[in-house]
């Protein structure tokens, strides 16, 4: 009899999980948009950025300091997001829900929208969302941000003409709380799930990285899919060495 592969062995227990709703949690993270032109976190701080380290950038702080940097920074991201296109990962997962509603719930820790754009219905979204700005101090002022990203001028976040308050990005920056509805919900997923399916995210960002010891500990066959180490491969069942364009469609097909 041939021998079973690492991959179907993961296909096994996906068509396991698909006989039960919530059966499946799928994690992803920066690494599920690479191969869409969206860099990693450590990719996005090369080049011209190379020099600034992440809290100054990603950071109310570092904001406060320098809005018209930090706005700059996003405003390049955002445009990256916008002329992005999902990629075969995020089309081979939207692809499953849509034959088996109901199993598979998403977490992401992206603040792209490319997996709402390859057809995924609903997506718990644990950092925000990169096309959306709030204002910098809540409350300040009853207006809502309408900015669009075309009309903020380069280096220059938009202010409340009534206030004087400054726009921000609508993400999660270190140090942050996350939205409690969000990981509360995430939480449950992990806690529930039969399989979690762990695409693309290097496990150093709490407490998203603790999602997946959750599922573990809960009894969760757990998978992950990474071309390089992670801090989490300790705690998976499996890990395939791939990237999530190459290793999903396969995985998932036929499932
Ligand atoms: N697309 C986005 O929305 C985006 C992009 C950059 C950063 N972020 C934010 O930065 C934080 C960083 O944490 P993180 O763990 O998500 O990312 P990370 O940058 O810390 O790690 C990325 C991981 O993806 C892996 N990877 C690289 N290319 C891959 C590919 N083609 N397929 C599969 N895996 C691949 C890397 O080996 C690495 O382990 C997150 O909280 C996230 O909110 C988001």
């Amino acid at each position: 009899m041939p021998r079973m592969t690492a991959t179907d062995t993961v296909r096994a227990e996906l068509a396991r999980a698909a006989g039960r709703p919530g059966g499946l949690a799928v994690l992803t993270g920066a690494g599920m948009s690479a191969e869409s032109g969206i860099p990693t976190f450590r990719d996005a701080m090369s080049g011209l950025w190379s020099r600034f380290d992440p809290a100054q950038l990603a950071s109310e702080e570092g904001f406060r300091a320098n809005p018209a940097r930090v706005w700059q920074w996003y405003a390049e991201r955002r445009q990256g997001v916008l002329d992005a296109q999902p990629n075969a990962g995020h089309r081979a997962l939207a692809d499953f829900q849509q034959r088996h509603p109901g199993v598979m719930t998403l977490i992401t820790q992206n603040v792209d929208d490319l997996h709402q754009r390859a057809g995924q219905p609903e997506v718990v979204r644990l950092h925000g969302d990169i096309l959306a700005v709030q204002w910098l101090d809540e409350g300040a002022c009853r207006k809502r941000p309408r900015c669009d990203p075309a009309e903020a001028a380069p280096g220059r976040p938009p202010r409340c003409v009534h206030c004087g308050n400054l726009a921000r990005p609508g993400v999660v920056w270190f140090g942050e709380m996350l939205s409690v509805g969000a990981l509360e919900r995430a939480q449950r997923l992990a806690d529930e799930c039969d399989t979690m399916l762990v695409v693309g995210t290097s496990g150093a960002v709490w407490p998203a990285a603790g999602l997946v010891g959750r599922a573990r500990r809960g009894g969760a066959q757990v998978v992950i899919v990474n071309p390089e180490e992670s801090e989490i491969d300790a705690q998976a069942h499996l890990v395939l060495r791939g990237t999530a364009a190459r290793v999903l469609p396969g995985l998932l097909a036929g499932v």
